[in-house]
């Protein structure tokens, strides 16, 4: 939910100064950068199977510097530093590899150039999740899979298509994971924002994110357009009071939600830990509003069962136990911090199995939620 304010990383020497007021402090003495060169590192993590390409292909050089100058101008580089774009594709990053004085700051002046070789290659994820490895959530699977059949032939469905679907529930729960199985599985572009990244640094910023993504996803149709965090700009209109940044946000997504609606071919996913945040008006946009539920002592069992398979590890512990034991945790809770933990200790512990001792020893530590946890 939290806007990044600052596009680059700073490891901070001294932990009491903050980066904003260290940056007030320095810009003052650092002298404004002559030039900077760039290389194209690619997006930091992705989706398994998320289809955005990595490596970039620049059309124009002195558009690209302008581009770049504009949103890290006041930015204080040094070699090593990484940048991260926050317009065209949120999140991709770039290194700085050379810049000229030494640690300057990005200035109107300064000349920007992109390493030519690109270093980043095509990721190489090719297991892709599908519907069916989502356990629980039936409900919500049997949707997916009429959005499936609904975008393979969408004509079928005329005015009675199923535009735009609304996933909510404690974090961890599946639901990212469930709306990149439809993506996987249908033959159909996916595009993917994150609500934070869509509220612009200026004025206008946000409602112009909003209509690149839908034109992108209309003239692309049949697509799914997937909003993470949407709590992030679908807010209800007395928090639009307080952060108004998010009021022309959701403005426009209103707009671009009623015009998606008549284009055959596109759908909407949204996805939010806190559906009480979310707009009234942009909730009834949604046909569906689907909840995510923690999982039961069974879909747990089903979940560490799949889970535990691919560990490099055999494990030596009845998982029915474990089940049993974790109850207030989610799918991400039993991956992580169960089955993931208790292997790299068996790792460390230069153990050739994952003994019951050590699963024992993390579910000690892990205290029960009393109930769901909505963060907000
Ligand atoms: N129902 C489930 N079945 C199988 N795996 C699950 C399930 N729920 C969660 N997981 C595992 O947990 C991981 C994280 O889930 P996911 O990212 O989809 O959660 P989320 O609901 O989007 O959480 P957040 O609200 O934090 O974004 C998945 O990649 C998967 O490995
Ligand atoms: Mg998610």
């Amino acid at each position: 939910m939290t806007k990044r304010k600052d596009s680059s990383i700073e490891i901070q020497t001294s932990p009491k100064e903050s980066s904003k007021k260290s940056t007030k402090k320095r810009s003052i003495e650092v002298p404004s950068a002559k030039s900077v060169v760039l290389r194209d590192m690619g997006y930091p993590f992705r989706i398994k199977g998320d289809p955005r390409s990595a490596g970039l292909e620049i059309d124009s050089e002195e558009l690209f510097a302008d581009y770049a100058r504009e949103q890290w101008m006041g930015t204080i580089v040094r070699q090593g530093l990484y940048l991260f774009d926050r317009y065209i594709m949120p999140d991709y990053a770039f290194q700085v590899l050379e810049v000229e004085p030494k640690e300057s700051i990005i200035s109107k002046d300064t000349k920007i150039h992109l390493e030519s070789q690109s270093t980043v290659t095509e990721s190489v994820s090719t297991r892709l999740i599908t519907l069916d490895e989502v356990v629980g959530h039936d409900p919500i699977k049997r949707k997916c899979k009429l959005i499936l059949e609904y975008l393979q032939n969408p004509s079928i469905f005329g005015e009675w298509a199923p535009r735009a679907v609304l996933f909510y529930g404690p974090p961890g729960t599946g639901k990212t994971m469930t709306a990149q199985a439809v993506a996987n599985q249908a033959n159909a572009k996916i595009f993917f924002a994150k609500a934070s990244d869509l509220i612009g640094v200026h004025v206008g910023d946000g409602g112009r994110r909003i209509s690149t993504l839908f034109d992108e996803a209309r003239k692309n149709a049949p697509s799914i357009i997937f909003i993470d965090e949407l709590d992030a700009i679908g807010l209800t209109r007395s928090f639009q009071s307080i952060r108004g940044d998010v009021s022309e946000v959701v403005t426009a997504l209103l707009g671009e939600l009623d015009h998606t609606a008549g284009t055959a071919g596109v759908v909407v996913i949204g996805a939010t830990n806190a559906l009480p945040l979310i707009d009234p008006a942009i909730k009834n946009r949604f046909d569906t509003v689907f909840e995510f539920a923690l999982p039961s002592t069974e879909e747990r069992l089903s979940i560490l069962q799949n889970y535990s398979k691919r560990l490099p590890l055999e494990m030596e512990i009845d998982l029915q136990e474990v089940a049993k034991m974790t109850e207030g945790l989610s799918g991400r809770d039993l991956r992580d911090r169960i089955l993931k933990e208790s292997l790299h200790i068996a790792i460390s512990d230069e153990s050739s199995i994952i003994t019951s001792e050590i699963v024992r020893g993390i579910l000690d530590k892990i205290k029960p939620k009393s109930g769901p946890n909505y963060t907000i």
